[in-house]
């Protein structure tokens, strides 16, 4: 059983924030601002690389035409080599052949050693960028610059890189870490608003595993289901305690070898409702908000926390326009899936379950039955 209770923490400086992520070897910021991809050169020099560096900078072609030539002239008047490659990023695209053509690239521009990778978009192209740094010469530098909430507040921070293999979703990859994580929230403007909502379910879930205090003030905040209605001043602290909380637990468990784990919050679950319902119903953030209302259903059920507790849950994840109804699923398909999860460790699923808002434990003595019981009521 583990408990933690991350909180949010940073360093000011006007406009322009910096979360450090604290690991022994390899520590790095992330840099949080509006209009902070004007300084991705300066930024990246500022991490030790030198004039004249071979960067490649891997995006896909929504996020070019949007961000591409500001990133480019940004690298380039900072005296970098730099150059674009456009990459087809759908979750369907999140393959070998895909980090193939990234290879293929850095191949045809002869990266070295001390050459770069910028990540510029959501999470499928930070994973697969960060993958292809991870692997091209046994390993080169990698800067992410997330442009959707959900990698901004998730995906980039950490060092998890990988792509899908027909068996399952990211089952092939390293850890990364990136030398330097650039979050610019004026890049959201342009985002779907679905998308805007699916990133608002991690943001929630940093609330509910560590952070009371984000929760609140989410809960305080009304409808919170675009970025119009949560406005710059709330954004930004989003992005600053989503960070943090990332931080301090990745520094804590670089490798998921504990309490990295509560990470997982909801996606257990999630996991499941994408997988059958289809990958493609629901977006991964859709999916973990389902996934986190059946996961307080389960600690319900299990009397771990209580059901006001459990209703302040579903009603911010409601007002963040997301849903909470577990599908209709056959339940011995849910609990074949279950069996599964990579997190399965000796035959038993281990569930992230909710305490207290702020605090969750990890069980692995959830039974079928339990599961079958909170699935009925979710
Ligand atoms: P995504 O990368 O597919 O991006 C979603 C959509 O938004 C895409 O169509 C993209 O083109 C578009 N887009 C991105 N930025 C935009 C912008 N600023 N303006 C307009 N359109 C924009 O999806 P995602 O939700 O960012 O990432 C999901 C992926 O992240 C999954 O593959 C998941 O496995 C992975 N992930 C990784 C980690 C990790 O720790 N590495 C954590 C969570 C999720
Ligand atoms: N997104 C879960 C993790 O980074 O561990």
């Amino acid at each position: 059983m583990t408990t933690a209770s991350p909180t949010a923490s940073s360093t000011a400086s006007s406009a322009i924030r910096t979360i450090p992520v604290e690991l022994a070897a390899n520590a790095y910021p992330v840099v949080i601002g509006a209009g902070g991809l004007s300084r991705l050169g300066p930024l990246i020099r500022e991490r030790g690389f030198k004039a004249g560096t071979k960067v490649l900078l891997v995006t896909n072609p929504v996020v070019m035409e949007h961000y591409g030539a500001a990133a480019l002239a940004s690298l380039e008047a900072a005296d970098l080599a730099a150059s674009a490659l456009v990459i087809e990023a759908g979750e369907d695209q999140k393959t070998p052949a895909t980090v193939a053509q990234i290879h293929d690239a850095a191949f045809a521009r002869k990266l070295e050693r001390g050459s770069l990778i910028v990540a510029l978009g959501g999470g499928v192209v930070g994973d697969m960028a960060g993958f292809a740094a991870a692997t091209w010469l046994r390993g080169i530098a990698v800067v992410q610059v997330p442009t959707t909430l959900l990698a901004m507040v998730d995906a980039a921070i950490g060092g998890k890189t990988g792509v899908n293999h027909p068996g399952g979703k990211n089952l092939i990859g390293a850890f990364h870490q990136p030398r330097l994580v650039l979050i610019d929230p004026i890049t959201l403007a342009t985002l779907p608003e679905r998308e805007f909502r699916a990133g608002m379910a991690e943001v929630i879930k940093y609330g509910v595993i560590g952070d009371a205090g984000l929760f609140a003030q989410l809960e305080a905040a009304g409808p919170i289901d675009s970025i119009g209605a949560v406005g710059p001043e709330l954004l930004q602290t989003l992005l600053e305690r989503s960070a943090a909380a990332k931080a301090q637990v990745v520094a804590a468990d670089e490798r998921e070898g504990g309490l990295r784990a509560i990470l997982n919050y909801g996606h257990t679950l999630g996991h499941v409702v994408e997988t059958l319902c289809g990958y493609g119903t629901w977006l991964h953030g859709e999916a973990v908000a389902i996934g986190m209302a059946a996961a307080g259903a389960i600690a319900v059920e299990m009397g771990l926390w209580s059901g006001a507790e459990q209703a302040r849950q579903l009603a911010l994840i409601e007002a963040a326009g997301l849903p909470v109804r577990w599908p209709a699923l056959e339940p011995q398909a849910v609990l074949a899936c279950l069996q599964g999860d990579k997190k399965v460790r000796d035959c038993r699923v281990r569930f992230v379950l909710p305490t207290a808002i702020g605090s969750v434990q990890i069980r692995d003595d959830v039974t079928a039955e339990i599961v079958q019981l909170a699935l009925a009521a979710a």
